[in-house]
């Protein structure tokens, strides 16, 4: 196949063939096409669409391009959760505990955080002696002693998304559902579990800013995991707001023990708790009213923070900080941000939030920036909440004066404060299956 006649059929608005297009992707992983022809053929993607059975093939041969994970060697059913991405989104700590502690393994790769949206990786390396590099016989050991194990991505997981995606980045080509579902999806059919369930996230702190817009990428990924024989069901929910109180690295490690401990922020134990329910009924564990009750059950019990316990350990981490978050870093400067007003918080812009987490030093704004573990946003009010001139809206912790200064101008203008009182929206807004 000619590289040029593949781009003009796409052009034309032409199908391509599943052959036409895994030629395509093996032809591009091994160097043989140059940036410029993949970077014309992503443009006529973008403005043609793509069939579903072209998003399809391009998924499965975008998660072939390299190294998948072979969940035949684990024993049982294995279930996964993707998130796409938020800000003070800590599910994963709270999610997989519970899982595992259902008797289903959980066998997640994740990624670090970039921008304002955190990765599970970065917070687990906050816990004093993670290591979250680990060798594939560590991983798989790990799921099988613990029943759970979350570890860095391997380099070579799917490299086909990392040419596209880092070339759609500077071609005005990000914004196309079928390329972003075929990106997450591949990434997610590599790491191989038999059951996934994706919460596909919409507001101004996620990538998709309508519900719209969320349901309908939502239903293409299921769409494209139930084609490959997995078995997947989508949650849309809000990010216009942070989800729960902290956002930045240990203080969300910090959260998540909360909530395992039967406390914490409501939204924060409530959308675990719909996500662990789905993971679990789709594993086979019990209709889904009977899965949320054996998911509250294992909290309310301790066996979930035990869980996280375990897998702390099995990583080489200090297990006692379970019990004691006071081990976990902590900055040295914080500063409160107060209500100039009385009223009813009628918003938390989330991005705003990311971005004074990020600036504190809880994120990267490039790939090599470090990281503060300690430095983060914790929010002391909710939307809908009453507050009176001169209470705490937030407070900013940060290791470095200097970045609380900056985060200071961001988190100040997340707050909106109305004299009328307003109806709290749903968190979870539609489940796609
Ligand atoms: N996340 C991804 O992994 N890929 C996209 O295209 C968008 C978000």
């Amino acid at each position: 196949m000619r590289i040029s006649d593949f781009i003009e059929k796409k052009r034309d608005g032409g199908e391509h063939t599943e052959v036409e297009i895994r030629t395509f992707i093996t032809e591009m992983v091994r160097g043989n096409v140059p940036d410029y022809m993949v970077s014309a053929w992503l443009m006529a993607a973008f403005i043609r669409g793509l069939s579903h059975s072209e998003t399809v093939a391009l998924t499965m041969a975008m998660a072939e391009s390299g190294d998948t994970v072979d969940t035949s060697r684990i024993d049982g059913i294995t279930a996964d959760k993707h998130s796409t991405g938020g800000v003070g989104d800590k599910t994963s700590l709270i999610i997989a505990p519970i899982v595992a502690s259902a008797g289903i393994k959980v066998a997640k790769l994740s990624g670090r955080g970039l921008g304002i949206t955190g990765g599970t990786v970065d917070k687990i390396a906050s816990i004093p002696g993670c290591r979250t590099e680990l060798s594939t016989e560590e991983f798989f050991s790990t799921v099988d002693r613990v029943g759970m194990c979350i570890s860095a991505q391997s380099g070579n997981l799917a490299p086909a998304d990392k040419i596209l995606y880092a070339l759609r980045d500077v071609t005005a080509t990000i914004d196309s559902i079928p390329l972003i579902a075929s990106s997450i999806m591949s990434k997610k059919l590599a790491s191989g579990a038999e059951c996934i369930v994706l919460d596909v996230k919409c507001g101004n702190g996620a990538f998709m800013r309508t519900e719209e817009k969320a349901a309908e990428l939502a239903q293409v990924m299921v769409d494209i995991g139930k084609s490959s024989g997995r078995r997947m069901c989508a949650l849309v929910t809000d990010m216009s707001t942070p989800l729960g109180l902290a956002a930045g690295n240990a203080p969300e490690v910090r959260e998540a023990i909360d909530v395992l401990s039967g406390k914490g922020p409501r939204d924060t134990r409530e959308i675990c708790l719909e996500i662990a329910a789905q993971m679990m009924y789709l594993s086979g564990k019990g209709e889904l009213g009977s899965c949320r009750s054996q998911a509250e059950i294992i909290i309310d019990s301790g066996r979930a923070k035990a869980k996280l316990g375990e897998f702390i350990s099995a990583i080489g981490g200090d297990p006692r900080v379970i019990e004691d978050t006071s081990l976990l870093p902590t900055a040295e400067n914080c500063v409160e941000i107060k209500s100039l007003s009385e009223g009813f918080v009628k918003d938390i812009n989330a991005e705003m939030i990311g971005r004074a987490a990020l600036v504190a030093g809880a994120g990267r704004e490039t790939k090599s920036d470090a990281v503060d573990y300690a430095a983060g946003v914790i929010l002391a009010v909710k939307p809908g909440d009453k507050v009176t001139a001169g209470d705490t809206l937030c407070r900013i912790e940060a290791s470095d004066r200097d970045k609380l200064m900056r985060a200071e101008e961001y988190a100040r203008a997340a707050f909106g404060i109305s004299d009328e009182p307003l109806e709290r929206k749903p968190l979870i807004l539609r489940t796609v299956v």
